[in-house]
């Protein structure tokens, strides 16, 4: 045998000079969540390890994250059930808990990078990412919200826009809205191709955003498809996304591949909430070693060809780069 690919393999220095992709803590954002009220950390059930913050909380929070080595964060807010409505008004008030913890976070966090959620769930009494008439989702309606929504997070400090809904010609409308509010610089990371899975599970409970009725199937992307992430991508690419994402991760690795392959801007994943848990619960179980789990999960987005890789696992991932 002239070739044996096990003399790369023979020892750590061998491995690692040969190794092909690596994290290091420029590749993450890191979700968290935010409730009213002060002195919160209520731990997710269905989520070990992660809590939801009171803005109190969540700025020591931070602070610590980034004395870890996170430099993004993406906040995620629970309403209060009662100022949920049909039109997610709450979504653009600017005293709103989600702004308000925006604005809090830039002043006391200026270099930390802040990608804000733009979607109407949270803030719906109908549970869904758009205006409900007769059972039906309405597009451009939902549109002016979902502008509003971006205006109030841009205002408040928000770096990069997240646009997590789903609906036809959001990132246009968003772009424009930004420009003519002098917001030029305000990023548009879009979730272009979001499939409608079963993984999100957890994150609704987290927010209590779960769909009142029905399912988001009308306007998240079959789990059968590929190529129509290539038509969201196009799209998105048109209408001025910054970054393609690509969610869940795990999944749809070969979507992140895809994109990756045919788009010249940066590709970005969402190890999503119940890809966490499934870990979590399984490494409580004794049943595989957590940490190693996370490891090989982060390195498979990334080889996969994802260059920012928004995780819960974040924190703990930067913890362990310091062991
Ligand atoms: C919807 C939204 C979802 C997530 C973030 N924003 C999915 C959904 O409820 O349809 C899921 C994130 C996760 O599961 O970690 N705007």
């Amino acid at each position: 045998m002239t070739r044996r690919p096990r003399r790369n393999r023979q020892s750590e220095v061998i491995r690692n000079m040969v190794q092909e992709n690596n994290l290091t803590m420029n590749d993450f954002i890191l979700p968290v969540f935010i409730v009213e009220g002060q002195n919160q950390r209520i731990e997710i059930a269905s989520m070990p390890g992660v809590n939801r913050f009171s803005i109190d909380t969540l700025l020591e929070e931070i602070n610590s994250c980034v004395e870890l080595g996170i430099k993004a964060f993406a906040p995620f807010g629970a309403i209060p059930e009662n100022l949920k409505d049909k039109m997610a008004t709450e979504s653009h008030n600017p005293e709103g808990l989600y702004v308000r913890a925006i604005r809090e976070i830039k002043k006391n966090f200026p270099d930390v990078v802040l990608m804000t959620d733009v979607a109407m769930d949270p803030y719906s009494s109908d549970g869904h990412d758009g205006i409900v008439m007769n059972g039906e989702i309405l597009n451009d309606e939902t549109l002016e919200v979902l502008g509003k929504m971006a205006l109030a997070q841009a205002q408040a400090g928000a770096d990069i826009v997240g646009p997590s809904d789903m609906m036809d010609g959001r990132v246009g409308h968003i772009r424009k809205v930004l420009d003519v509010n002098g917001f030029q610089k305000v990023g548009i990371m879009s979730y272009t191709a979001k499939y409608a899975s079963a993984f999100y599970g957890p994150f609704r409970d987290a927010l209590d955003s779960a769909p009142k009725s029905g399912d988001k199937k009308t306007y998240q992307m079959n789990t059968a498809n590929s190529r129509e992430a290539l038509i969201e991508a196009a799209l998105d690419t048109e209408e001025g996304a910054d970054y393609l994402m690509v969610k869940p991760a795990l999944s749809y690795l070969d979507i992140i591949k895809l994109l990756r392959d045919n788009s010249n801007l940066p590709i970005a994943a969402y190890n999503i909430s119940g890809e966490y848990a499934m870990v979590k619960a399984a490494a409580q179980k004794g049943w595989i070693d957590g940490e190693k789990a996370m490891v090989e999960i982060l390195m498979s987005i990334k080889r996969a060809g994802a260059d920012i890789i928004l995780t819960y696992f974040a924190k703990e991932f930067a913890q362990y780069l310091r062991k």
